[in-house]
Order: C-alpha cells, then sequence, then structure tokens
C-alpha cells in the first residue's frame, strides 16, 4: 500500500510516498480503508521538526481521517464491515481528565499517522461519524473540530447572549465560531483578510476585525461590547496575541488558549491586567472519545457542514503541504484517497 511518510530529516523534502505492507489487525483492533484526510496545522509543525524529535523511523503523516471499516481483529466487536469511521486523535483518552500517559498515543507523532491507503487501530480508538457529511467533510472532525468543541462547550460552557473572540479562519477558529453560533453566541472573528472575513460572515459570524488594518483589534473588541469585553476568547496567535486577548476579556472572562501560531513563548506577559479581568486561562489539548462523540450529535442534529478549502487527490499530497504552508486557505484542507 502507499503512504505519505517524512524520513531521514526535517523539511518537505524529507516527506515522501513510500510503499508498506497492509496491516494486519489484531485481536481488538479494525483495518480501516483510508478516503479522506485532512491537514492540521501541527502537521507542518511535525514536517518542520517541532513536534517529533526522533526520526529514527520513517513517520507516516497526518492525524485526522476518514474510512471505512474493512476487517476486523478477532475479539473486534464495536464496527461492522463497511462502517464509516474516524480515529480518534489521542488514541487512548477515552474519557474523563487525560492523564501524562495519553499524549504518547498521538496519531501523526508520536505514532503513525492517516496519510495511507490502509490503517489499523485499537476499535477504541475509533468513533462513527455523521453520516450525511461527505468524507472530506467527516475528515475535518478528529482535531481542529474537537478541540473547538472542547474549548467552547466542554469547558467553556460558552451560553446564548455571550461574545466569542476567534483569532482567525483556520480550522479550530471556524469549528469555534459555528459551535458558538449553536449555543446562540455573538462571535467576533479576527483575520488577516477581508475577503476571509466576508466569508466567515457567511458562516454565521457577526463582526469581522482584520487584525492587519487593525492591530489593536482588542480596542475593537471593547467597542463591540460596548467597553464589556469579550466572555470568551479563542487564542491561536500564542505569543503575539495573549496580552491583547487578556486586555479584550470581560471581567471573569475566559481565554481557551489552543495556538502558537506567532510562537509558543509570550513575552511579558502582563499579570496585572490578567488579575483586574480576573482572566480564566484554560489550556486545551484536543479532546476525549467522548468529546468527540459528543460533537458528533451536536454536529448531526444542527445539520452542520465543515468549511473546507480545498481538496487534492491523494498524488498530490505534498503538492496539499505546499498550498498550506502557502497560509491562503479558509478553513480545512483536504486529500482523498
Ligand atoms: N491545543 C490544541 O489542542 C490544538 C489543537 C489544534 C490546533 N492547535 C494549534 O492551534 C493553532 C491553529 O490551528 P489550526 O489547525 O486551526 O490552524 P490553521 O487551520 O492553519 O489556521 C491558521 C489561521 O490562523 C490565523 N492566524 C495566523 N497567525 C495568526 C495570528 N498571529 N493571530 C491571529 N490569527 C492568526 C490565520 O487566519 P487568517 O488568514 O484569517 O488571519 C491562519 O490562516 C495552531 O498553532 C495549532 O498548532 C492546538
Amino acid at each position: 500500500m502507499k503512504v505519505i511518510q517524512i524520513q531521514g530529516g526535517y523539511g518537505l523534502t524529507h516527506v515522501k510516498q513510500a510503499e508498506r505492507q497492509i496491516p494486519v489487525p489484531g485481536p481488538n483492533e479494525v483495518l480501516i480503508k483510508v478516503r479522506a484526510v485532512s491537514l492540521n496545522s501541527r502537521d507542518l509543525g511535525v514536517i518542520g521538526g517541532f513536534y517529533q524529535p526522533d526520526l529514527s523511523n520513517p513517520l507516516v503523516l497526518t492525524s485526522d481521517a476518514v474510512g471505512e471499516v474493512v476487517a476486523l481483529g478477532a475479539q473486534a466487536s464495536r464496527f461492522s464491515i463497511g462502517q464509516r469511521v474516524s480515529g480518534i486523535f489521542t488514541q487512548s483518552w477515552i474519557s474523563g481528565e487525560a492523564t501524562q500517559a495519553n499524549w504518547s498515543s498521538t496519531l501523526g507523532s508520536p505514532l503513525d499517522g492517516m496519510l495511507a491507503e490502509y490503517v489499523v487501530l485499537p476499535e477504541q480508538g475509533l468513533v462513527h461519524v455523521p453520516d450525511y457529511l461527505t468524507d472530506e467533510e467527516a475528515a475535518t472532525l478528529p482535531c481542529a473540530g474537537v478541540t473547538a468543541w472542547h474549548a467552547i462547550i466542554e469547558e467553556g460552557n460558552v451560553k446564548a447572549g455571550d461574545t466569542v473572540v476567534v483569532q482567525g479562519t483556520g480550522g479550530v477558529s471556524l469549528f469555534a465560531l459555528q459551535f458558538a453560533k449553536l449555543q446562540g453566541a455573538s462571535v467576533i472573528v479576527t483575520s488577516s483578510s477581508d475577503e476571509k472575513l466576508e466569508k466567515a460572515r457567511q458562516l454565521g459570524a457577526d463582526f469581522g476585525i482584520n487584525y492587519r488594518v487593525q492591530p489593536e483589534w482588542e480596542e475593537e473588541v471593547l467597542k463591540l461590547t460596548e467597553g464589556r469585553g469579550a466572555d470568551h476568547i479563542i487564542d491561536v496567535g500564542g505569543a503575539a496575541t495573549l496580552n491583547q486577548s487578556i486586555a479584550a476579556l470581560r471581567v471573569g472572562g475566559r481565554i481557551s488558549i489552543v495556538g502558537l501560531l506567532s510562537g509558543g513563548s509570550v513575552e511579558g506577559f502582563h499579570v496585572v491586567p490578567a488579575i483586574l479581568r480576573r482572566a480564566r486561562l484554560q489550556a486545551i489539548n484536543v479532546g476525549s472519545r467522548e468529546m468527540f462523540e459528543s460533537m458528533n450529535r451536536a454536529i448531526k442534529n444542527h445539520k452542520l457542514r465543515p468549511a473546507i478549502d480545498r481538496v487534492f487527490p491523494f498524488e498530490q499530497a505534498i503538492d496539499a503541504f505546499k498550498y498550506f504552508e502557502n497560509g491562503s486557505y479558509f478553513g480545512k484542507i483536504c486529500i482523498t484517497l
């Protein structure tokens, strides 16, 4: 079978198509024929050497996919042949609070990922996906979808009347926009592009702020909330945005620390404004299978459709990563098999 893997060094020049044996499921495992994969910012981090310091063995890329069950291990009983499933991002995190040990079970680093014609996963690490979604749409859920669900619903407790700020128009932020709208919140989207802000409005955003035109976007958030500040902010910027997120927050508001797109170390973190706002910082690390299943029920009930920018065929997988690096997308980039 064909796989896309990184080997021998970092950077896209070390990402290659390779041949491997079709894996055989163990007693409690399932063989899946992969139909579609979606890319996450983390996959570029793996390629760049940020997440996977040890590349002594080739690593199959990407965490998120959907596929069809084609064979079952002798004791596997949660799924049947022909059903459509997704692997959960953190394979061993089923429910409740995660443990440190769970972090060694994430797909696409350190475990082999999903950009392969076939994968074998433990049956406990799989979920059904909503029937009405296309394969590409369903493939966007495991990392970006579950992260946004965890931040907005499971821990964020966002409710009608709240104001939520989402930064940028990438995968996590657009899911967060959609989930916040389900709860009846008002959503402010920040973006580098007016064109993307217009697309975000079509997805339900109430207000848009172009952070290139208005680098002090926190002041605009305060204006839009009549000085009160936002109830919840999805911070994907990290270094460049966290102080601004605190400045844009209402007293007692909450920031989901999700991303590090502008760097993972915040120099000059302003403690006093954080205290004055009684800022509650909740760091998010994707989520459990139970969260994924709850999210799927909500997606199905409301017939939500993930935002997909572009789909590439498997033969052009490396072009898909190049397009992703280029940064001019809105929502998710997928690869079909
Ligand atoms: N903690 C977790 O569990 C978790 C899970 C998933 C992702 N993440 C992290 O969250 C971040 C976003 O992931 P993703 O997959 O959603 O990324 P993505 O789809 O690649 O989205 C990136 C988008 O964010 C916007 N952006 C870039 N730099 C920004 C900045 N300095 N300030 C505000 N917006 C900025 C841009 O949108 P515009 O062009 O519209 O400005 C860009 O297109 C990444 O750092 C990723 O590693 C963390």
